[in-house]
């Protein structure tokens, strides 16, 4: 399996969680609520995010400041993960809950942008037996559950 398939797998699932919190979200009455929720979408966004930036952006990285990209992509990573931070210090159900649409939103953005630009261009630019080496070190960290 290529790396760029493994990632769009994670992003299926990913998606699934995106629908189920925006319609959820303005049922969640409490803040203790909505902080769970963010602290789980935060548990499972911050894994996927570290495996793409070691497995696939790394690599990439030479051609990536060529596009200067680079900054843009880890800026996103942080930006995502610094709002859902702060929701855990929100102090009323009502910011923490924008908070919470806000983090979806920048992530449907960015995933969105991740597979209509970065990964077709990661697939022009590495060879196939790369994606392929990257994509069976992505299923040994999965099996051993190391990240
Ligand atoms: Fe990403
Ligand atoms: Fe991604």
């Amino acid at each position: 399996m290529k790396i760029t398939e493994a990632l769009i797998a994670e992003h299926g699932v990913f998606h699934g969680l995106f629908d189920y919190i925006e319609r959820t979200a303005p049922g969640l009455k409490t803040l203790a609520e909505i902080k769970a929720v963010a602290g789980l979408l935060d548990a499972t966004l911050k894994p996927h995010s570290r495996v793409e930036e070691e497995l696939f952006i790394e690599p990439l990285d030479h051609c990536m400041d060529q596009l200067g990209q680079t900054q843009n992509f880890h800026g996103e990573h942080e930006e995502i993960e610094a709002t859902l931070e702060e929701i855990q210090q929100s102090k009323t159900a009502k910011a923490a809950r924008m908070l919470l649409l806000k983090a979806v939103l920048a992530c449907r953005r960015h995933f969105d942008k991740e597979e209509r630009s970065v990964f077709p261009m990661g697939e022009r630019l590495l060879k196939a037996k790369t994606l392929s080496t990257l994509g069976s070190e992505w299923q040994r960290r999965r099996e051993a559950a190391s990240w």
